[in-house]
């Protein structure tokens, strides 16, 4: 939430932070801005509402020589969308930036007498003025006073009038990464904008002042001692980040599906048997636990649903999914013997990092399932289960949601195995049909074409409706979410026998219902629950597995998965219904990759 870079070195930084601006735009993308120091040694500012484009646009005509500055992308929380709000803002000598929310504002404003001082309406700004207030020079002791005074989330990138070639940063939650190579030294708010400069970089430590200079970057604690950060290495390259010849992010990261799988499972297997040694979890957090609470947000959060739904007949102890931004508030029932399995794809969702910290407090272990390495849940957790995604750029998640969904089957397994419910010959062939599951999610996008006719259903509808039972209804809650998501239209899914409990109401001539049938236990019921909606006129787009029984006249349209074990349809199926979503975003001519009022990372409460 918020995208943020910051540069000094030899190159052209107008550039260098325009670029990166447009690598961190799926951060926020309200309004952005630039600062730069010219050789002249003035300040220059540039800020626009709208994405980074406009922007860009604005400064075409900028001839501006700069090799010091830094740029902001906002998803605004505090003030309207406007050029006024758009970072970066000045206060007297201080220019700076954020990301997070400064929650004793009011306060600062009236213990510092800033009421008529106030240009812009963010909370961003009291920071800065509070921040001049204190500089007379010493930026670290400005730096100091500071923080001391504000409570909230932050990630700042301040420049001083009178310091024409450093940037000084400083982080409390709100993600920051910097790293230095011989054409300078960065700041950004994660390694997608530095990795075209560099893959070696760290994570800023929290509450310490990280210095950025032409020739090196330095750290130090709140007491001015030097601090040495701890390296990480960047796995995937430039190209990884970028559309490679698809039309949006979105598309292509659907297709790196069978290779983000791969990655993710392969690498866990010893002799046909998930194997956690190399992630360094032991087997005791999995067979000493009495309940499994699974906690997360948004589409890791449905994972979570699948996994309970899997995983819990099969251990047979309790497992619960928690929306992170509930269970921190609502006294969770997690002990010591509770194993909490955070899941996250950024690794910096603030309610879901709130949750893990709870948890923690009360004595559970915590694994955390996580795309990003390094990032701060990955390293709060006790152990941490890295999916092996690669870059998500695309707001609406799709691949990581296929690793989350891959690492909670692995842990299932594992769990299975090692508390007596799975023999190694169950374990091996619930391993290998996972496997199986990555050719079959294949074949759905070597025949998506005929998808785009259902999608050109959906395009018309104002809301529509997914029905499933069991494990259909986990995996329809996420098509019903990257629906509404990215085409903006009102979608629901419901438990398909809940339906006649009030929903059916709103089924009216042509209405859509996608209907997930891929369950043989429960097949004929929700069968039944699609005629009702059928008899109702609903335009009912049917997914079973290849062989079903199907009358024709329950369906206006059918696919089918090419996998014949209930627990494993959900692969292909996710891939069905992101493609849905896709093909009727882009029909619709909307921003498929950044939808409105959405941002990846959400990084404020
Ligand atoms: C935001 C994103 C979703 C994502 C959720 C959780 O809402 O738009 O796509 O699922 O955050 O993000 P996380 O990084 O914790 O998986």
């Amino acid at each position: 939430m918020c995208g943020i870079i910051g540069y000094t070195g030899h190159l052209d930084a107008l550039h260098v932070l325009l670029n990166g601006l447009e690598q961190l735009e799926y951060r926020g993308y309200d309004s952005a801005g630039i600062a730069l120091f010219s050789s002249g040694n003035d300040r220059f500012i540039m800020k626009k509402a709208g994405p980074v484009a406009t922007l860009k646009d604005a400064c075409a005509d900028v001839d501006i020589i700069s090799h010091c500055g830094i740029g902001h992308t906002r998803w605004a929380t505090h003030g309207g969308v406007n050029d006024t709000n758009a970072h970066p803002h000045i206060a007297g000598k201080v220019t700076l930036i954020h990301n997070g929310i400064i929650e004793n504002y009011h306060n600062l404003i009236e213990r510092f007498g800033l009421r008529d001082s106030l240009v812009s309406e963010t909370d961003t700004e009291v920071a800065a003025r509070v921040l001049d207030y204190y500089y007379k020079g010493d930026p670290y002791e400005a730096i100091r006073r500071t923080t001391r005074e504000i409570t909230g989330s932050y990630a700042f990138c301040i420049m001083f009038e009178d310091i024409h070639d450093q940037i000084f940063c400083v982080r409390n939650v709100s993600p920051m990464v910097a790293a230095h190579m011989k054409d300078g030294s960065f700041v950004a708010s994660d390694v997608t904008a530095i990795i075209p400069y560099t893959n070696r970089y760290f994570v800023i430590p929290e509450y310490q002042i990280v210095t950025l200079r032409q020739d090196g970057i330095s750290v130090q604690d709140l007491n001015g001692n030097p601090v040495e950060p701890e390296m990480l290495e960047v796995s995937w390259n430039v190209e990884a980040a970028k559309k490679n010849g698809y039309p949006h992010y979105m598309l292509k990261e659907i297709h790196e599906q069978p290779d983000a799988l791969r990655n993710t499972i392969t690498p866990r297997l010893n002799d046909g048997l998930p194997d956690f040694s190399e992630d360094g979890i032991p087997d005791r957090i999995l067979s000493s636990c009495d309940k499994i609470a699974i906690v997360a947000c948004g589409t890791a959060m449905y994972a979570g649903m699948v996994g309970k739904a899997l995983i819990e007949p099969i251990i047979k102890i309790p497992v619960s999914v928690n929306i992170a931004s509930e269970f921190r508030y609502e006294n969770p029932l997690v002990d010591e013997k509770t194993l909490v399995i955070v899941i996250s794809q950024s690794g910096e969702t603030i309610d879901t990092l709130a949750a893990l910290r709870l948890s923690r407090k009360c004595g559970a272990r915590v694994l955390s399932i996580v795309n990003v390495k390094g990032s701060t849940i990955a390293r709060e957790s006790n152990y941490v289960f890295y999916t092996h995604a690669g870059p998500e750029i695309a707001v609406a998640s799709t691949k990581a949601y296929m690793v989350q969904l891959a690492s909670l089957y692995l842990i299932g397994c594992r769990t299975a195995m090692v508390r007596g419910k799975f023999s190694e010959s169950d374990a091996r062939t619930f391993i290998s049909r996972l496997m199986d599951s990555i050719p079959a999610v294949q074949s759905v996008l070597a025949d998506k074409d005929r998808l785009k006719a259902a999608a050109s259903v959906l395009a018309k509808a104002q809301d529509a409706f997914f029905v499933g039972r069991g494990l259909d209804y986990a995996f329809s809650l996420e098509g019903s979410l990257k629906l509404k998501e990215i085409s903006y239209i009102h979608a629901e899914a419901y438990a398909a026998g809940e339906l006649k409990h009030g929903t059916i109401a709103l089924i009216e001539e042509n209405t859509p219902v996608i209907a997930v049938a891929t369950q043989d236990k429960i097949y004929g019921k929700t069968v039944s629950n699609i005629k009702e909606v059928k008899a109702r006129g609903a335009f009912v787009i049917l997914i079973t597995k290849e062989n079903a029984e199907v009358s024709e006249d329950i369906s206006d349209m059918h696919f089918t998965v090419p996998v014949p074990y209930d627990q494993f349809t959900v692969f292909p199926v996710a891939v069905i219904l992101q493609l849905l979503a896709y093909y009727t975003s882009d029909m619709k001519g909307l921003n498929v990759d950044k939808p409105r009022n959405l941002a990846k990372s959400v990084t404020v409460e």
